[in-house]
């Protein structure tokens, strides 16, 4: 079978320069970055690009990346790459999806970048992880992503009726899992929102999801026609219920509320991971939420291996310091069944809104699908830690 060929990106670049058209958006991370700075309003700029303390555990997720490096293997003739992996019973044609962004509804310039997130998902086949706090209902970005597999992120309330209610509106919507983050029960110290005073969920900004939903509406104390014309209205009821410290013991009721795939967010020790197998979660999606609830954090990619290796068969996901191709590929390497993009897309809705993410995510593929033709590694097979070498 002949296989998709992400890396052709460039060619569709040089070749458009033939004509004379240069591209539209830039072709690097801290381009992306720069020039997000200048399009996004300076409260939203913060809060995406800000993280816990003085952000050290955020760089180093980056910069850890670069004590690996991919040994090249050549004579491998891997003229046509396979960038597939079947996860929970369906084949992903690639190994990369978009992270939730709580904030990613205000990315884009109509305000609606939930929408925009799930029209990239159909483009390039990378699914959405869509998260509870979105500007547009959950069962509106499902519309959006057509075939690509959607997965919905679950920030757990303390009302259990209220968690059993998104996450049957996610079923009933086409979404393919459930993902239940579990770093971020409270904020994290962060100082550059604290700075600005700057909240977006506390301002009403992201709450769609509940003051979508039936439950929430039926419980917040507050009538229908003032929900509807302002969220606000509901700001200090939801901030009374939207973190709940679970514990191991809250376990089986979490797995009780879906027959979808479980995957528990955040999870970075492999004494937590087995645990979690134990207690019957479908997969392990290590991150440190890029940096942004704990400072003082290890590198995420330094708890990977622990993590894989806990996990056994079931699926690690991994996010947090992936900026390219080649942290793809590294990742991918210590054994990530598929890898995150975060700020990345970020940045990309804020420069083009969907065709802006889109070209935020060909280029990560294309740069991945190159790298894995260039070393000779044709599949995600191929890449083990046997591909990597430390950097000295
Ligand atoms: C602005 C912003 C909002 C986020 N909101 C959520 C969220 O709602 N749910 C969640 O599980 N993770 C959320 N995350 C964390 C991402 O899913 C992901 O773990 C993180 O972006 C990875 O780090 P990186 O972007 O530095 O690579 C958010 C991240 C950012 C940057």
């Amino acid at each position: 079978m002949t296989q998709p060929n992400y890396g052709a990106y460039q060619y569709e670049i040089y070749f458009a320069g033939l004509t004379g058209v240069q591209p539209a958006l830039p072709m690097t991370y801290p381009e992306w970055e720069a020039r997000a700075e200048q399009a996004l309003p300076p409260s939203v700029w913060s809060y995406v690009a800000g993280g816990a303390g003085d952000e050290t555990t955020q760089d180093v997720n980056v910069t850890a990346f670069r004590q690996w490096g991919l040994i090249p293997r050549m004579l491998v003739g891997a003229k046509e790459r396979d960038l597939s992996v079947e996860l929970w019973g369906t084949r992903w044609p690639v190994p990369v999806f978009l992270a939730p962004i709580g904030v990613i509804g205000l990315c884009t310039q109509d305000g609606h970048g939930d929408l925009a997130t799930a029209r990239a998902a159909a483009r390039t086949t990378a699914p959405m992880f869509a998260s509870t706090l979105m500007a547009d209902p959950l069962e509106a970005a499902a519309a959006e992503f057509g075939d690509t597999p959607g997965f919905f992120q679950l920030y757990c309330p303390t009302d259990r009726d209220l968690a059993q209610s998104l996450v049957s509106r996610a079923e009933a919507a086409g979404y393919t899992g459930i993902v239940v983050t579990l770093d971020t029960w409270v904020p994290g110290w962060r100082p550059r929102d604290l700075a600005g005073a700057n909240f977006p969920q506390l301002r009403g900004k992201c709450l769609a999801n509940y003051t979508s939903d039936p439950v929430f509406r039926e419980k917040c104390g507050v009538d229908a026609a003032t929900i509807d014309a302002d969220p606000r209205s509901v700001v200090p009821y939801w901030a009374g219920i939207f973190g709940n410290p679970l514990t191991w013991d809250d376990l089986p009721w979490l797995r009780s509320l879906t027959t979808l795939p479980l995957i528990l967010k955040g999870i970075c020790h492999p004494e937590d991971a087995r645990r979690a197998i134990d207690h019957g979660v479908d997969g392990i999606y290590c991150s440190t939420h890029g940096g942004r609830q704990a400072n003082g954090g290890l590198p995420a990619i330094d708890c990977l291996p622990a993590v894989v290796a806990a996990a056994g068969d079931v699926p690690v996901l991994f996010d947090s310091g992936v900026r390219s191709g080649a942290e793809v590929v590294k990742a991918l390497a210590l054994g990530a069944s598929a890898v995150g993009i975060g700020r990345p897309y970020a940045y990309g809705a804020a420069l083009g809104g969907t065709d802006g993410i889109v070209h935020v995510v060909r280029s990560i593929l294309a740069e991945t699908d190159l790298i894995m033709a260039v070393d000779g590694y044709p599949a995600l097979s191929d890449l083990t830690p046997e591909a990597l070498r430390r950097v000295h």
